[in-house]
């Protein structure tokens, strides 16, 4: 047991799917895992463990923000041998090149977090995917003729700012989307030589207003995960 994950050594795979909301890890694995067990509910952030098409994976939520994605991605890897994680999660579009319901797969992650500057002392660092996942996530999602974009993205740790047009510059350099977790994710994954990937559907844009329905979140959430368990 580590201070936020109940799990014994062993009890979790090799392979970690890690939405933000643990509901969506109990989703995942009741909805396409075999042989499932739950390995932890402590502080209600449920972790699985099961097989999809004979593969051992687990499914554990990350909560939201970077604070709360760190704790369990340290956890995960130190304590647990975790090699690979894929986070399946929302973004919100703040470019005109994506549209709610798309696909993003996250080749890099800026942020306005402070976690960077305390490790780099200042310098700053580029957060990015394991090349081989994005890949295979790109040609898995062509395969399943779901559409993808492929960018960089930005890791927040606001979801609501006073300046609502905050955005505008990441835009202009080409940022497609605003998230809250991913430059961690891949900074850590970095740091302890393990492949990650963010694998992202747009659920609002801040550009356009629009928002999806909840029946349009279960179909790009459905998409999304079929790339990620196919590559796990
Ligand atoms: N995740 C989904 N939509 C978001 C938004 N608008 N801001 C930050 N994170 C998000």
């Amino acid at each position: 047991m580590t201070v936020h994950i109940g799990a014994k050594k062993g009890d979790i795979a090799e392979t970690v799917l890690l939405p933000g909301d643990p509901l969506r890890a109990k989703y995942i694995a009741e909805n396409y895992f075999d042989d499932v067990e739950c390995y932890n509910e402590v502080r209600g952030m449920y972790g699985y463990t099961g097989y999809y098409k004979g593969k051992r994976v687990s499914a554990q939520g990350s909560g939201m923000g970077m604070p709360s994605l760190s704790i369990y991605v340290n956890e995960l890897v130190q304590e647990y041998g975790v090699k690979k994680i894929m986070r399946v999660g929302s973004c919100g579009a703040i470019s005109e090149r994506v549209n709610v319901r798309d696909v993003i797969l996250a080749i890099g992650a800026c942020s306005n977090s402070k976690m960077n500057d305390i490790r780099f002392d200042g310098q700053s660092y580029s957060p990015t995917a394991t090349y081989e996942l994005l890949q295979a996530a790109y040609q898995t999602a062509e395969a399943n003729g779901v559409d993808v974009e492929v960018g960089n993205i930005y890791s927040s740790d606001m979801f609501y700012q006073d300046d609502r047009n905050w955005y505008e510059v990441w835009k202009e350099y080409g940022v497609l989307a605003v998230e809250m977790e991913t430059a961690e994710l891949y900074t850590l994954a970095a740091r302890h030589n393990i492949e990650a990937l963010s694998i992202l559907t747009v659920s609002d844009s801040l550009v356009t207003g629009e928002e999806t329905t909840s029946e349009e979140r279960e179909k790009t959430f459905t998409d999304m995960m079929e790339i990620a368990l196919e590559i796990a």
